[in-house]
């Protein structure tokens, strides 16, 4: 079973990437094909500083690396390394009706935000598919927001499948819903547009004082607390086991404790949890030329199979050599 995602290298991981999407990953590399890029390409359409986003890229592989993606077990490429991709984009673009485009939740939330629509942000849904029915992805693990895009992507083979035989496969997009269950420091969706992250790699300082950011209800120290809709019992749970969690609730119970006191227990708890992932990321910084050699791999790996099926691409539609 091949699964699939791309990830954009546009800022650093926050701990809702990671439950609601790296972790999976990690869990799936034993169990099945995974190929995972880093989506350079895609972030042009809204990075625009060529110092970070070249930074970002390595950084993003460091950190997948760091957090347990096993360059064995997975294939890890960056996106711009296999171009192939780039000129089935541009013949997707001719099997992609522009209604289905301008239909797209993301380009449009991105505009009704005030964001500047330039054309490779209209066509990102084609790259995207580009990028997903080039190496024949079966399963893609994506957010909410990204589903549209994996149907586009089904629609936009169709058409083509429709035309010229069973080129492409279809692929299924899987949600995990958990996601959308990671409040931010502010209480809503844990995103990095929103600026509500807490960053997986930040120093312990920088965590503490994130974690100390937090909104919570305004109880006097001595009363019980409720615990139910409290972001630090809802962030406290992804990283405590349920004895964990019944202490913990009994401390909101009992009162005598404030939120600053939880809010300590959830950065102890962060802070631990990752403490190997940090190490490790210290050992490939230091070593970056194994991260390079790593990505080198990966996208000789990518292109082989790239290759042949744009192969495949070219003779259906007549391009002609
Ligand atoms: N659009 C995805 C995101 O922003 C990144 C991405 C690009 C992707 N190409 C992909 C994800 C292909 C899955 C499959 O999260």
């Amino acid at each position: 079973m091949r699964v699939f995602t791309g990830i954009q290298p546009s800022g650093t991981l926050h701990i809702a990437n990671y439950f609601g999407s790296i972790k999976q990953m990690i869990e799936l590399q034993n169990s099945s094909d995974l190929f995972i890029f880093i989506a350079d390409y895609h972030a042009l359409t809204s990075l625009k500083d060529p110092k970070a986003l070249r930074e970002n890229t390595i950084d993003v592989a460091i950190s997948y690396l760091s957090l347990g993606i096993d360059p064995n077990e997975a294939t890890m490429w960056v996106q711009s390394d296999v171009k192939e991709v780039l000129e089935l984009y541009w013949i997707l673009s001719a099997y992609t009706p522009m209604g289905l485009l301008e239909r797209a939740h993301s380009y449009k939330d991105k505009v009704a935000k005030g964001i500047a629509a330039n054309h490779a942000l209209f066509s990102y849904p084609v790259l995207m598919a580009a990028d997903i029915l080039l190496y024949d992805a079966q399963i893609v693990p994506v957010g909410k927001d990204q589903i549209q895009h994996v149907e586009i992507t089904r629609d936009i083979a169709v058409k083509f499948n429709n035309d010229h035989g069973d080129i492409f496969t279809l692929p299924e997009f899987k949600v995990d819903d958990k996601v959308a269950s990671i409040p931010g420091i502010d209480g809503a969706k844990m995103s990095k547009s929103y600026g509500n992250t807490i960053d997986i790699f930040m120093s312990e300082k920088a965590l503490k004082k994130t974690t100390g950011k937090i909104v919570t209800q305004s109880v006097p120290m001595e009363d019980p607390k409720e615990y139910k809709d409290c972001n630090v019992y809802a962030l406290c749970k992804l990283f405590m086991d349920n004895n964990e969690l019944l202490e913990l609730q009994e401390r909101y119970k009992r009162g005598g404790e404030g939120h600053g006191h939880f809010k300590m227990t959830l950065k102890e708890k962060i802070w631990d949890y990752f403490s190997q992932a940090r190490e490790k990321k210290e050992y490939y910084l230091e070593h970056k030329d194994e991260v390079i050699d790593i990505l080198d791999a990966g996208a000789n790996k990518a292109r082989d199979i790239a290759s042949k099926k744009l192969e495949l691409v070219r003779q259906s539609v007549g391009i002609y050599r």
